[in-house]
């Protein structure tokens, strides 16, 4: 069976009640394809999510953009995986570049978070990509594998992973990757895990690319074979968000 297309709406550190109530009726009103063609997550700012859990249609689902490395306690500020699970959170995205560039987050503690987060029993996107100066210094692939390495060492399953590629230099730039760049790193981090994890795990983990996409580069993307979706940033808070689920068919 084939992977299921997969689109993601990363709404990072954006939006109002108002723009939030805005934003669900674009979503609960939009034609897409049946939830067995494409799998549609939003991800809002962790105030928002009781609102959203509570206006969103049944077939999209919610995720938050962080959580805690482990058990919930005496860490001032944070959100942990369990109070996600909790509230009926089922997804959490780990990993984000803004994450580890602007806020140190090390590949190590991004592992651990994924683990943490999976062992009580979210599903994670985890973010891999490479910066400008690391894509033109020629060390991409090497980027990308150590950072999916680090993933890789903390989790025994990948059955609810979903790994998002995506590159820094096209992040919030307008510069997207080309589709041969997208699939080339795609194919790699998928022979890596063929070579490191198993043949099962490379063929089924869903692997989706972010940075720049939006109504009009997502068709040529999505046709990929090893791109299985994408994660949206600045387009998911627009209506041509639909336009991109859309181009799962
Ligand atoms: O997580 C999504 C992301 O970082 C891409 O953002 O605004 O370039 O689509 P954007």
């Amino acid at each position: 069976m084939g992977r299921k297309f997969f689109v993601g709406g990363n709404w990072k550190c954006n939006g109002t009640t108002e723009e939030v109530k805005k934003i669900i009726t674009v979503l609960n009103d939009a034609h897409v394809p049946s939830g067995d063609v494409v799998d549609v997550v939003v991800s809002p700012p962790f105030v928002f999510l009781p609102l959203v859990l509570s206006l969103l249609r049944s077939d999209f689902h919610v995720a938050a953009q962080n959580c805690w490395v482990r058990k919930g306690g005496a860490f001032t500020g944070e959100v942990s995986a369990e109070m996600l699970a909790n509230l009926g959170v089922p997804w959490v995205i780990i990993g984000h570049s803004e994450r580890r560039l602007i806020l140190n987050e090390s590949s190590a503690f991004i592992g651990d978070k994924v683990a943490y987060a999976l062992s009580q029993g979210l599903k994670v996107i985890a973010c891999v990509g490479e910066t400008l100066e690391q894509r033109e210094s020629g060390s991409t692939i090497d980027v990308v594998s150590a950072q999916t390495k680090a993933i890789a060492d903390k989790i025994s399953s990948w059955d609810n992973v979903v790994l998002a590629y995506e590159p820094v230099w096209a992040i919030g730039t307008g510069k997207v990757a080309t589709p041969a760049q997208a699939q080339e790193v795609h194919a790699e981090l998928r022979k890596w895990l063929h070579n490191n994890v198993s043949a099962e795990v490379a063929e089924s983990v869903r692997i989706i690319y972010g940075g720049s996409v939006n109504g009009s580069n997502c068709k040529e993307l999505a046709g990929q074979p090893d791109l299985d979706g994408f994660l949206v940033g600045g387009a998911s808070l627009k209506p041509e968000f639909v336009d991109i689920i859309n181009s799962a068919l």
